[in-house]
This record gives structure tokens, sequence and C-alpha cells, in this order.
């Protein structure tokens, strides 16, 4: 850390209470700041973790009105799903509330009041889209329509998910209501926007000048905002659910939730430090840590510091805006409304226990610089090649073999060899190098010199070999066990922010009691003489069976998904009637059917047709095993050419429907039919 600062308030991106929290919620924002928030902890700072959900806004009220309830019972299921599931997690918040509560009410409605009262809002009269069936405004994710500036589809009447820019309603092309599927018309309406223009300068300044340390991706969103030039942004809404707009004359309206949620980040602090709160943002020697997500860039860089800025009164900006892309599951973009996501406590249901190991996965994958992928054989792959068979491997061989050669009390080392001390100083360097990442975000990297550790501790074991020095010289022996129980309490802390339900067991195994940072690095942090616990399981290997089953259920996702999104082919133009008499289509039954070799698609059929018997090829080996299909009916087309097929002649065509998935579905008849009859 360059500046030194007296205190830090950490914040992470308000979930929106219109589901759970899935694997890219968790690797994007609330895993690398629970890291962060944890090391400064262990360091002893002055910390202050906050978070909540996100209980405003239109995704909400569309999930209440889909479903028949209100959005109170939405915010209250999801609100409480997901504060589980970050305590399952181990996300270890300060306070973690909700933005429907009181004190969250007050605090946005004071906020607003206060900017009207200065005069920092400009009230505006304009042309705004109406739903007529619904009799509604439709703002935000009401309304769906063309991007202005990718030209994708499904573009929201607030931003575009395509290309991240940031919208109004009204410019999107071709807009449609969500809520009525009907062609919206301009209504007039008045709402309070916030000049952002005319904080543009000050912005400028403040990061493109003072801020040049920010990631490049959140920097550079930055500046092409800014070099768009800056325009009054709304801050109110035609809705029904919200904070409302604390102004005569202004029913029926609420703030934006975008103006809301990050005013959600002070009441929060309030909530917890009643009497304190306004050091943490009030204080230039406190600082303001946002971690969020990339499509939450230009709200926590640019809108909310002009509302900061517009208040006044001492209000701070954020110091760094660690923002992380995005995470995708295998291959395919995280979307909660298509299911396709690894749900944070179903997971926690899944695999009790393994906190740690998604914790790790997800930071040894974090999206920092770029997109990045979760798969499920990734995530088996690290959990028994890095954690078990590296980092507990290391752990329960120091400490099996204490228990063996000296009944678990730790040996005393009076025999230190260059070896021991070498691999001992290095514990040294790799602290540096963890606080030289942890300081500057870079969590992935930070995690690897941890594990650098654990690799050190194998590297030395196996080139010291105590299990062959054992047999000769137990005061050797006693030394290299000692430098290897150091070596795993260097573990406990140096994982203490990644791994902290691992770090605990270890602590509690090694008898210690409480851990700082600045026991880093020290080699005598298990006393002689002390007793350690009998090895505890750390971390177990996870077999194919489970990762399949998750697969699996990838699978069935997947397929839902087509079915749902099934739209039937357009038909096809008019013919006259004698066109398809052309057509000449039997019944036959299945005699015989085998694979065809070599390949993988292909079946061969022998088939009664009622005349001489015919052989048919058809592509449908993916569907169904031959043994299925003899003796069934099936409809062919009789008068097509023969063709050769991987050198056997077909003559003619089986008709099977094609299904969603592609997959195909041969047709039969429901009673038994002649063979060789006609079909039309
Ligand atoms: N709910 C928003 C989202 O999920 C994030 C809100 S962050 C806050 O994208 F700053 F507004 F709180
Ligand atoms: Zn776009």
């Amino acid at each position: 850390m360059e500046k030194k600062f007296k205190r830090t308030l950490v914040t992470t991106a308000l979930p929106y209470a219109n589901g759970p929290v899935h694997i890219g919620h968790l690797a994007g924002v609330y895993v690398p700041a629970d890291i962060y928030a944890r090391y400064l902890r262990l360091r002893g700072e002055d910390v202050v973790m906050i978070g909540g959900s996100d209980e405003h806004g239109v995704p909400i009220t569309i999930k209440a009105k889909k479903e028949g309830v209100t959005p109170q019972d939405i915010v209250d299921r999801y609100h409480n799903i997901i504060k589980e599931s970050f305590e399952g997690l181990g996300i270890s918040f300060d306070v973690y509330s909700r933005t429907t509560s009181e004190i969250h009410n007050e605090t946005a409605s004071e906020f607003f009041r206060h900017l009207y009262d200065k005069g920092e809002f400009v009230e505006k009269t304009s042309m705004q889209l109406y739903d007529e069936k619904a009799e509604q405004f439709l703002a935000d994710r009401y309304v769906t329509g063309e991007c202005p500036n990718c030209h994708a589809q499904g573009a929201y009447g607030d931003q575009c998910e395509k290309c991240g820019s940031s919208l109004n309603a009204t410019d999107l092309i071709n807009p449609v209501s969500a809520l009525t599927g009907s062609v919206p018309v301009l209504r007039e309406t008045r709402h309070w926007y916030l000049p952002l223009d005319k904080w543009q300068p000050a912005l400028e300044k403040w990061i493109l000048e003072e801020h040049k340390e920010w990631r490049p991706n959140v920097y550079g969103q930055c500046k092409s905002w800014l070099d768009l030039g800056l325009q009054p942004r709304a801050v109110s809404r035609d809705l029904d659910w919200g904070v409302p707009v604390p102004v005569e004359g202004a029913d029926g309206k609420v703030l934006y939730v975008w103006f809301d949620a990050p005013i959600g980040y002070i009441s929060n602090t309030k909530e917890l430090l009643p009497d304190s709160w306004q050091k943490y943002w009030k204080d230039p020697e406190s600082r303001i840590i946002h971690f969020i997500g990339k499509d939450n860039i230009v709200f926590h860089c640019i809108v909310f510091p002009a509302m900061l800025m517009a208040y006044g009164d001492g209000y701070q900006l954020p110091d760094n805006v660690p923002s992380n892309e995005f995470l995708n599951l295998e291959g395919d973009k995280i979307s909660t409304s298509r299911n396709w996501a690894i749900w944070a406590h179903e997971y926690l249901a899944d695999f009790p226990g393994k906190q740690d190991v998604l914790r790790y996965v997800l930071t040894a994958n974090a999206p920092e610089t770029k997109d990045n992928d979760f798969t499920w054989r990734d995530f088996q792959a690290r959990n028994n090649n890095e954690l078990v068979a590296i980092l507990g491997n290391f752990i329960n061989r120091a400490v099996v073999l204490t228990h063996k050669y000296f009944g678990g009390t730790v040996p005393a080392a009076t025999d230190l060899q260059p070896i021991d001390s070498d691999t001992l100083a290095e514990l040294t360097t790799i602290k540096a190098a963890l606080e030289e990442n942890l300081d500057n975000f870079h969590f992935r990297e930070a995690l690897k010199e941890a594990m650098n550790i654990a690799r050190l501790g194998n590297k030395y074991l196996q080139e010291t070999e105590p299990w062959k020095v054992a047999k000769t010289d137990m005061q050797r022996t006693a030394t290299i066990l000692n430098v290897a129980l150091q070596i795993c309490a260097n573990i406990a802390i140096a994982f203490e922010p990644f791994l902290p339900f691992m770090s605990a067991k270890l602590v509690k195994m090694l008898g210690g009691d409480k851990i700082t940072w600045d026991m880093l690095g020290c080699t005598d942090l298990v006393p002689a003489g002390a007793v350690i616990a009998q090895p505890e399981l750390l971390f177990e290997k996870i077999e194919d069976e489970t990762i399949q089953a998750q697969l699996d259920r990838l699978e069935r996702i997947k397929k839902e998904n087509m079915l749902k999104n099934f739209k039937p082919e357009p038909v096809a133009p008019e013919i006259p009637f004698e066109q398809f008499e052309k057509l000449d289509m039997r019944v036959g039954t299945v005699l015989e059917c085998s694979k065809v070799k070599k390949s993988k698609k292909l079946l061969r059929f022998l088939i009664d047709d009622g005349m001489e018997q015919r052989t048919i090829v058809s592509g449908i080996a993916q569907y169904y095993e031959p043994e299925q299909l003899v003796g069934k009916q099936v409809v062919f087309v009789a008068n097509f050419a023969p063709r050769v097929i991987q050198g056997i002649t077909s003559q003619g065509m089986i008709l099977s429907a094609v299904n969603a998935d592609g997959s195909l579905s041969v047709v039969t008849t429901i009673n038994p039919a002649t063979p060789g009859g006609k079909v039309g």
C-alpha cells in the first residue's frame, strides 16, 4: 500500500433479490472482496465489509408479476437464500442488510431531498415509453428492443448486455413492452435528472489523472464514457415499487434503483455503526473500495461519485474499484433466467464441507483480466491435483510423521542445516510476493503464491526424506519435522483469506489459537514440546460420478431451455394436391436392423414392404438401439431412386420427426398396419 490509510470500507455490489447468487457473482465480487477484507483484518487493520440485497428495481417487479406474488414476497424469499449462501461460504460481512430496510429508505430519501434542496437536479418533462395495455410507463427492463449502438436484439431499456452500453429506453430501436408484448406509445411525464455533464471535468481529473492505477478494464471503460461526453440522467421512475420521491406532487414516482442502491452502502454502514459510520465515508484518511462486476462500472465510477460530489458534506470518493470481467459456465454465459448457473445454495447442499474447494477454484480462475470459464472437470482436477495432492498431502505427511515418530509432540530443531534455513527463508520471499499481489487486488496470483508454500513443503520433504532418516538419526528427523510443521503453520496463515475453513481446522490441528498476518514468515510458530492433534482430513478426492451428476444436471437444463425456446419452422409454401400424390409413401415392418460399420449415425434396415423386402439406410443411430426397432412399423418414401450410402444401396427413406434439440423420433403407426399399404 503506497498511501497509508487509517481504515478501509470494503463494499460489495448489492445483488438483486430476484434470484439466488451463483458462481459468477461469487467469482466476480464476493470471494475477492472477502479475501481482501480477511487479509486486512489479519493485518490488524480497521476494516469493515458491507453488503446487502438490492431489493428495488424492475427485475424484482417483473419476477413478482410472473409468479403472481408481491415484490415484497420475492425479495423476502431471495434475501434469505442469498444471506444464507454467503454465510455458508464464509463471506465475512460485518453487515448484510437490504434496501427495503427503514434506515435505507430514510437515508436514500434524505439524500435525494438534500440534492433537490441544493438545486442539484434538473426537472424535465419529456416523452417516455408507455404501455397502454398495462397502463404504465416502461423504463429499464420493462422494455426491450434493438440496441442503437451494436444493434443486438433484446437490449434492455437501461442497458445493452451485449455491448455493455447504458441506454435510455427511448433510444431503443423497435421497442416492445416486456409486460404485454405490445408496442409502446410515447406519453409525457416529469422526472428529475442528475446533470452528469456538470461533473464531467471533476470526474475526468479524478479518474483519468489521479487514478491511473485502476485496472485497465475499469480505467478504459471510464475513459470511453468520458470521451463520449456525459449526459444528464433521470434518477426517478414512474413505478410503484421503490423509495418514493420525497417531493410534493411526485405521487406514483420512485427513485431510480441505480440512484437508491449505491446509497445502500451508506445505509448499511449506518446500520452497522450508528455512531461512527461517518468516519468511513468522510475522513480523508479512510478509503473506500468497491468490489463489483464489469456491468456495474459506470454506476460506481461515474454516477455514484457524481452523486457524492453533488451531496458534498465531506463525502469521499472510492479509492479503487476492482471490477472483474465475467465467469462463464461450461463455455456459455451464466444466466439467471435460463437457469444456466451453479447456484451457491445448491452447491452448499451438494458439496457439504467443501466451501473452500469452490472458493479455491473460483479464485484460481478469477476473471480478473478477461472473461473466464468454469468447468466441472477443471473443478475436479483442481481439487484432486492441487488441494488433495499438493496442499492436503503435505500437511497430512507432516502431521502423520510427527505422530509416528514423536507421539504428536512437536520435536525441537537442534540440527539446522542449509536446506532447512534456505527453505524457511523462502517463506519471507513468498510473504512479500503475497502482499504485493493482495495489495494490488491480484488475487489469482496471490493464491498461486500461497500454494507455493505447500509446494515448498512437499519439495522439502521429498529432499530430506524424514521417513528414511528416522531409521538412523532421530535428532535430524526432529529438525526436519519441526521445519515441516512451521511450514504448515505458515500455510494456515497464508491461506486464511482464501480458504478460511481449512485454515481454522489447521490452526486447531497444530494446537494454535489466534493467528495474525505478522506471524507469516516466522519459523517458531509451533513451539517444540507443544502437542498437536490427530490429522484431520482437509480435502478429499472428488470422484467422477459426482462430477458426472453435475454435468447431467447441466445437460438437462440445456434440453429444457431448448424445449422452452423451440419455435416450429414456418410452414412451407402451399402446393397442389397432385404434387403430394407424386410422393409414394408406404408402411413397412422392420425385419432386421443393424449398425452400419464405421458410422456413428447410420442404421441399416431390412423392411417387409409387402412386396419383395427392401433395404433402407437411415441416420438415426444416435437415437435408437437397433434391437428397439425390430418388429416396429415405419413409414418410408418408396419411390426415391436408390442411393448408395457407405457401400449399401438404400431403397427409400424412413420418416422421422425432428425435435427441438435436433434429435429424431421415428414415425410409426398406432394400430398394426398392413405392410405395403399406402400412406396418405
Ligand atoms: N443490483 C445490481 C446488480 O446486480 C448491483 C447494485 S450495486 C449498488 O447489477 F451499488 F447499486 F449497490
Ligand atoms: Zn449494444
